[in-house]
């Protein structure tokens, strides 16, 4: 059986001095709360492609990964919490005859059939398009397609039902791996907040066209009421420079919330970072915790 989700995931504040000191006010939406097998934002994308795959009555999923892929995981364990079959793609075929490193592992305890492919065929297999499975409902990288945007959009319609007031002042800032998340906020939010992405990766220029192409793909238009701020990946994906870690640290110490470091640590570096730079003067940031820390670090 798969459990329901937490919902609505609750709002905290977060007692800042140096947000307070700018006029500003710092909140978290802890989505890491939403679900114990499939947390955060994989819930909220997951949700209605699940749905989607049970009245289409595939037996299977089917997604695509590297090899430490949270999704990836996300999926096996929905798939067997539904009693489907899950099949992950991974990505790097040298993979295939070592040993299993934890997250994989963990996959294939929920029953998920992996298969390992070469890195230069990857990227073109890994959209999902070219991909006819009997039985099996496809879904892409990242799980980020039109209707895990109408999910991600629920995020934004619950903060508008808890936080009083919800208007210009208040920015709604999430981590940008896809862009799945951050389209669905931004779709998701009446007239005045505004959201605020930020990129884990080297993406200037490419995560602007991949959050259009994913508006265009869950709502057949394009949203101008969000951006993406690029100074923040800490040198590309993955990467955690010591500088990043001091602060995720910090951060964890001073207000006990988990800091998962590969998106949601970097969300919060870049707010903190804006708010320095002076560019959130005055806000209600809510800073969306999209995820849990890994079990193995
Ligand atoms: C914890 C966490 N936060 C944020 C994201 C980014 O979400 P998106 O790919 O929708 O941009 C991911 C993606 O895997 C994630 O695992």
């Amino acid at each position: 059986m798969l459990l329901p989700a937490d919902l609505p995931t609750p709002l905290t504040g977060v007692d800042d001095p140096e947000f307070a000191a700018a006029g500003a006010e710092l909140w978290l939406k802890r989505d890491d709360l939403a679900h114990p097998t499939v947390p955060g934002n994989k819930w909220r994308k997951l949700a209605p492609n699940l749905e989607r795959a049970l009245a289409e009555g595939a037996r299977g999923l089917l997604t695509y990964g590297g090899a430490y892929s949270t999704h990836v995981r996300a999926v096996a364990a929905a798939a067997h919490g539904l009693g489907l079959a899950s099949t992950g793609v991974i990505r790097g075929a040298e993979l295939a005859g070592r040993p299993r490193n934890w997250s994989l592992a963990q996959a294939e305890r929920d029953g998920m059939v992996l298969e390992f492919v070469e890195r230069s065929a990857y990227r073109e297999a890994a959209s999902g398009r070219h991909e006819h499975r009997a039985g099996y409902y496809v879904l892409p990288e990242g799980g980020s397609n039109g209707l895990a945007v109408r999910g991600a959009a629920v995020i934004a319609r619950e903060l508008a039902d808890q936080q009083p007031d919800f208007g210009p002042r208040d920015v709604v800032c999430c981590a940008v791996g896809t862009g799945g998340t951050l389209a669905g906020i931004a779709a998701g939010l009446p007239d005045g907040p505004r959201a605020l992405g930020v990129a884990v990766l080297r993406g200037e220029g490419y995560l602007e066209g991949e959050v259009t192409a994913l508006h265009r793909a869950g709502y057949g238009r394009e949203f101008a009421n969000w951006r993406l701020a690029h100074d923040w990946h800490g040198g590309g994906y993955g990467r955690v420079p010591p500088e990043l870690e001091r602060f995720a640290r910090w951060f964890e110490d001073a207000y006990g919330v988990p800091v998962e470091r590969r998106y949601v640590a970097k969300a919060l570096w870049g707010a903190y970072g804006l708010l320095r730079a002076g560019g959130l003067r005055g806000r209600r940031v809510t800073v969306v915790v999209t995820g849990v820390p890994d079990p193995v670090r």
